[in-house]
Order: C-alpha cells, then sequence, then structure tokens
C-alpha cells in the first residue's frame, strides 16, 4: 500500500462494527462495471431507492460526479482511469468503515484496478455488478451523443471504441441490461443481497 512519509495510522474511537449496528445492516461496496450506456448509473439509484426504502443507509458515487469534485483533475487515459477507479476504491472503503452502502457506478475498464478495489475490502463487502450490454446497443441509445462525437473523432479514447473494456471474469451478478428494464435489473440485485443475507 502506498503511504506518505512520515504518517502514523490512528485507530477510530467507534469501530465499523458498532456502527453497523446502530445502523442495523452490513455495510459494504456494490460495484458496477460496463459501458457507457450500458446503464451503470441508472440501475445504481434504482437500487439506492429501493434499499433506502428499506431503511439502509446508502449513498450512490457515479463516474460523471465524481469527476466534477474529486476527480476532476482526472481525464481518460489508462493511467488517469486508474488514478480514478484506485480513488474510488479508497474512498469506497471509507464509507464501508463508516457503516454504509455504498453504490459505485464507473466504466472501471481494466480488471487489475477492479480487483485491487476488491482486495482492499473483505470477502462480504464487495459485490461485482457487470451490466452486460453490446457495444451496439450502447451506441443506439447513445443517451449523452458521445458515441457519435467518438465516431467522428470528436473524442478520442472512448471506452469501447478506442479505448478498452475488459469484461469481468467472475462478477458476482451479470445483468442482461440491454434486455431487462432498470427496476428489474435493480430487482435482480436486490434479490441477490437478500437471498445471500446483505441486507434483510
Ligand atoms: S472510467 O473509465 O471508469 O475512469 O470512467 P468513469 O469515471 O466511469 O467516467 C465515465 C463517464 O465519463 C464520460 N466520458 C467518457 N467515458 C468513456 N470514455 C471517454 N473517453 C469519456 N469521456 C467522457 C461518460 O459520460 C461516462 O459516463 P457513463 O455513465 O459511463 O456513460
Amino acid at each position: 500500500m502506498k503511504q506518505s512519509a512520515n504518517v502514523t495510522w490512528h485507530q477510530q474511537s467507534i469501530s465499523k462494527q458498532e456502527r453497523r449496528e446502530r445502523n442495523g445492516h452490513h455495510s459494504f461496496v456494490v460495484w458496477f462495471t460496463g459501458l457507457s450506456g450500458s446503464g451503470k448509473s441508472t440501475v445504481a439509484n434504482e437500487l439506492a431507492r429501493k434499499l433506502y426504502e428499506n431503511g439502509v443507509q446508502v449513498y450512490v458515487l457515479d463516474g460523471d460526479n465524481v469527476r466534477h469534485g474529486l476527480n476532476g483533475d482526472l481525464g481518460f487515459s489508462d493511467s488517469d482511469r486508474r488514478e480514478n477507479i484506485r480513488r474510488i476504491g479508497e474512498v469506497s472503503k471509507l464509507f464501508t468503515d463508516a457503516g454504509s452502502v455504498v453504490i459505485t457506478a464507473f466504466i472501471s475498464p481494466f480488471k487489475e484496478d477492479r480487483s485491487q478495489v476488491r482486495g482492499l475490502l473483505e470477502a462480504d463487502e464487495f459485490v461485482e455488478v457487470f451490466t452486460d450490454c453490446s457495444l451496439e446497443k450502447c451506441e443506439e441509445r447513445d443517451p449523452k451523443g458521445l458515441y457519435k462525437k467518438a465516431r467522428s473523432g470528436e473524442i478520442k479514447g472512448f471506452t469501447g471504441i478506442d479505448s478498452p473494456y475488459e469484461k469481468p471474469d467472475q462478477p458476482e451478478i451479470v445483468l442482461n441490461s440491454g434486455e431487462f428494464n432498470p427496476s428489474e435489473c435493480a430487482e435482480q440485485v436486490l434479490h441477490y443481497l437478500k437471498d445471500r443475507q446483505f441486507v434483510s
């Protein structure tokens, strides 16, 4: 783990376990990954609403939003995308320590980066969800007109066009987000979380 020089780790006076007990639920990360336009943010927000209505402390971290602030200094080169995911992994760990459920919606195109985030957390704190939607379908949806710009060369290094996306080998959940609507996809994740007792 990279750390600054001359720093000391301070233990918190309130443990993660105490926070979980007070919140009345487990804390963990639901990590969405997939192409732009595959439904990550929409499904993440549908899921957040469903959990929130069940009394869960939940927050969504989303690529577009985080790049307005915390990661506003990063672009879309491979190394900036890696740094983006590294920082979000650390932030997600803080949320988990604080007793919350965090749902992340980042393309997170590289397997190695996603696996590093998984490694920051306990086995029962990370659920990887792949929004599996074909490039053709994402491009047809093109909700922000970015694929069109990428095809015309106005945007360089766009994921799926001229920048890679590495599909996960063994995600906990694969959503057929090209077929099913966001609410159905969110229900599928919720079902998994209840089934494995992440939430009651
Ligand atoms: S990454 O790859 O995980 O660092 O990307 P992320 O932080 O999730 O940001 C993806 C959103 O940024 C917009 N955008 C681009 N996406 C991909 N490639 C390029 N070059 C690019 N430029 C801007 C786009 O709106 C993505 O949002 P989503 O929600 O994925 O469509």
